[in-house]
């Protein structure tokens, strides 16, 4: 069997799981470990990656590695996408794909016009109770859809920010709550929901103030066609992090959080619907997460898709095109709430 190195580049918070999803699909493993500071070592170290450097360049310009791992602040992911699918490396690359539009849209094209797979990580995308609704919304199972509300309430602490290089400044983050913690609740939206257009929106800095430039806290009006969205997002609460999504039917409605391992709270409906519903009930999701617990586990699944794609050449679930349709309604959160 071919044997891909992959590399990763950034070795912070979520590189765990990166390591960890690569290392569990055969013939691929993590070969380096890159991160512009002296942990780069022990991160090799730890996950047991035969080589480290400090110097992404050197990644690159290794011949024998297949694919990276871009997973830095939010500021450098498009202009480390463009070098690595310019020296001709297959990329997964954090959310959100970059922070500009345009520029995304332009890092698509070069990953096509180089027949490069170029994946942005948006892993509850893969949680099976997410495709599972997305499949019962499809298939008429809620009837017309009336409303949909999505919501996360978190907790940072003030550190999290203040021993940051790049969280809670516009620069290095692009904003806070939204574009980073806030982004699965609104992808998952958009998975099951299709675009979304943005009414109004409002933004501030509520609580963390002394140690962020940029939103703990958003609130916004959205619809998708003639269904109304509703999107609540928050850093600065009591609860370290929940997130609950709802969705309202002329037949039926269900209401699931995405965090790990993603439970189903209600559903009712019509009969295939409850059948449906009780089965996906039963399906456990109890796999050990790698990384922070609510992170979850479908990193895995995403980077199985990744692997599978770069080997045989078929495109993923979800493709990169999806990430910028994300990004643009974040920006136009941003805009609507005058926080850009
Ligand atoms: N999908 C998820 O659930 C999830 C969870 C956490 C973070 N993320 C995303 O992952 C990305 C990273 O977040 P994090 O929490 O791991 O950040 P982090 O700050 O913990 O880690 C970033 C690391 O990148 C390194 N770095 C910066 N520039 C570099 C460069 N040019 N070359 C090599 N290393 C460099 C830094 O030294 C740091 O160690 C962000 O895009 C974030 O939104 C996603």
């Amino acid at each position: 069997m071919r044997e891909f190195r992959h590399a990763v580049i950034g070795c912070g918070r979520v590189a765990s799981n990166h390591v960890d999803g690569f290392g569990a699909v055969p013939g691929w493993s993590v070969a380096v470990a890159c991160d512009r500071e002296a942990h780069a070592d022990t991160f090799a170290k730890t996950h047991g990656i035969p080589e480290w450097t400090r110097d992404h360049t050197t990644v690159l310009a290794d011949p024998t590695v297949t694919s990276v791992s871009v997973t830095v602040d939010h500021a450098q992911h498009g202009e480390l996408v463009r070098q690595a699918l310019d020296a001709g490396k297959h990329v997964l690359v954090e959310k959100p794909l970059c922070l500009d539009e345009p520029e995304a849209h332009t890092l698509t094209a070069l990953a096509a016009e180089r027949g490069l797979v170029l994946s942005v990580v948006a892993q509850h995308r893969y949680d099976p109770l997410v495709l599972a609704v997305r499949d019962w919304v499809a298939e008429g199972l809620l009837g017309d859809l009336l409303y949909v509300s999505a919501r996360l309430q978190a907790r940072r602490p003030e550190d999290y920010y203040a021993d940051s290089y790049w969280r809670g400044t516009r620069a290095g983050e692009g904003g806070s709550a939204l574009i980073n913690q806030g982004y699965h609740c609104l992808d998952t939206v958009r998975w099951i929901c299709g675009d979304l257009t943005v009414h109004a929106a409002t933004a501030g800095t509520r609580v963390l103030t002394g140690v962020m430039e940029t939103e703990d806290t958003l609130g916004a009006l959205l619809s998708a066609g003639p269904v109304s969205v509703t999107l609540n997002v928050t850093v600065a609460s009591s609860v370290d992090w929940r997130t609950r999504v709802e969705l309202v039917g002329s037949l039926g409605s269900v209401v699931f959080d995405l965090d790990h391992p993603g439970t189903l709270h209600h559903r009712s409906g019509p009969g295939e619907l409850l059948r449906r519903a009780d089965q996906e009930r039963a399906r456990s999701l109890a796999e050990e997460p790698p990384g922070i617990a609510y992170y979850g586990v479908s990193h895995r699944r995403q980077i199985a898709d990744f692997c599978r794609s770069v080997t045989d050449g078929t495109p993923m679930l979800s493709a990169p095109e999806d990430a910028v349709g994300t990004l643009r309604t974040i920006n136009d959160l941003y805009d609507a709430a005058g926080a850009r």
